[in-house]
């Protein structure tokens, strides 16, 4: 059986974390992975998570099944901060269940699709994050794309974007990133949610927002703002969410699906049919993710800590697109840069060619993905004038 099987290359992403990590040059820099680091290069546990384990460790008394659901207090405080104070909540729309990561937030969605209709089409944006195409394929969805960066003046093409999503049928889903546009950087301003509100309603295409950057962008409410616009205007739609980045637990892989119905009647129909997608895939989420969300969450005084925290590191990633900039000037580059400040969360796209970037990661040991994504909270104080020197050198 295994005899027909071809190799595969490795994860553009992920494969790019195995290379750096076999770099044994000092001087290396990781742009790869979206994975928050603090001025050290250090990826360290948020005081609110070790907190809230530390409660857990002496509080939790049970191991026994969660159930396809996961943990209710999660889901709770999850579409609380989704959803803020919107009407879906007070109507009762919303149906929330834990996942495995962001990840499994988009193949549940993608799964509960297929039950919808087989074969459904899913719009996502060029680009996007590499992989949305492969899990959305591989959950039997056909992936289409709409135009979304302009890579000669490094800004939204919205105008292309507006002018395909009107052709999108009333039977096909949209894929639209909540904030923090994962490659580019690159968002829609409230006005631009406002019209493609507007196209959703209008064309009656069922939208899916991916949002694995809250609080990354602007602020947690802030970074919201699209998703909840959309859910004034759709009577429909699909919100995955993820817990890695914004409270830094990656490896604990904790995200959520929040599916919008049309009435509370309608979402505990289609909840019934999420949770038979979930039970067929994985059975039960992981429970110790989610415990540490709901007791940041739950708790006044691990929420406001927790704020602090995911400020900082906003901060401090908006500090390097400024800092990257000057010292690519600095460094007597005259090429137009200022995009890097201008985008948002943790990545933009460089804009050099993939032999450029090719060159940086043989001859400087720096890795960015083959499009030239960087992610911006690798820089730091100690390697941005190396950064900027090999940029330099590059061009
Ligand atoms: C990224 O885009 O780098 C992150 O979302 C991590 C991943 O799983 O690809």
């Amino acid at each position: 059986m295994f005899g027909s099987l071809k190799a595969l290359p490795a994860d553009p992403i992920l494969g790019l974390l195995a290379k750096y990590r076999e770099d044994a040059n000092p001087q290396k820099i990781d742009l790869g992975v979206g994975v928050y680091k603090d001025e050290a290069g250090h990826t360290a546990i948020l005081d609110c998570v070790k907190n809230a384990e530390k409660y857990r460790h002496d509080n939790e008394d049970t191991k026994v099944y969660i159930g396809p659901t996961g943990s209710p207090l999660f889901n709770e405080e999850m579409a609380k901060l989704i959803f803020g104070n919107h009407k879906v909540l007070s109507e009762n729309r919303a149906r929330t269940v834990s996942t495995p990561g962001g990840t499994g937030a988009l193949r549940v969605a993608a799964e509960f699709i297929r039950s919808c209709k087989a074969g459904t089409t899913i719009w996502v944006s060029n680009p996007t994050w590499a992989n949305h195409t492969g899990l959305f394929s591989a959950a039997g969805l056909t992936v289409k794309t709409y135009p979304y960066y302009d890579y000669e003046n490094k800004t939204l093409d919205f105008e292309g974007m507006l002018a395909a999503l009107k052709e999108v049928s009333a039977d096909d889903a949209v894929l639209l990133h909540a904030c923090c546009h994962n490659p580019s950087g690159m968002d829609l301003s409230q006005e631009q949610w406002q019209q493609v509100a507007e196209v959703a309603k209008d064309k009656g295409f069922l939208p899916v927002i991916d949002m694995a950057y809250q609080g990354f962008g602007d602020g947690l409410d802030e970074d919201a703002y699209g998703l909840r616009l959309m859910a004034d205007s759709v009577e429909e739609m699909i919100v995955c969410s993820s817990c890695s980045k914004n409270f830094g637990l990656y490896r604990e892989r904790i995200g959520a699906t929040t599916i919008i119905g049309k009435s509370a009647a309608a979402s505990d129909i289609a909840n019934s049919v999420l949770l038979s997608v979930v039970r067929c895939i994985y059975s039960m989420p992981p429970a110790h993710g989610a415990a540490i969300v709901e007791t940041i969450l739950n708790s006044d005084e691990l929420r406001h800590q927790w704020y602090g925290e995911l400020k900082e590191m906003r901060d401090r990633i908006n500090g390097n697109r400024q800092l990257i900039v000057e010292k690519l000037i600095e460094n007597g580059v005259t090429r137009d840069f200022s995009h890097i400040v201008r985008q948002k969360g943790m990545f933009s796209f460089l804009g050099i060619t993939p032999e450029q970037v090719q060159q940086l990661q043989d001859e400087y040991s720096i890795y960015m993905v083959g499009s030239s994504r960087m992610s911006i909270a690798g820089i730091a104080n100690s390697n941005v004038d190396y950064l900027a020197q090999s940029i330099a050198k590059v061009l």
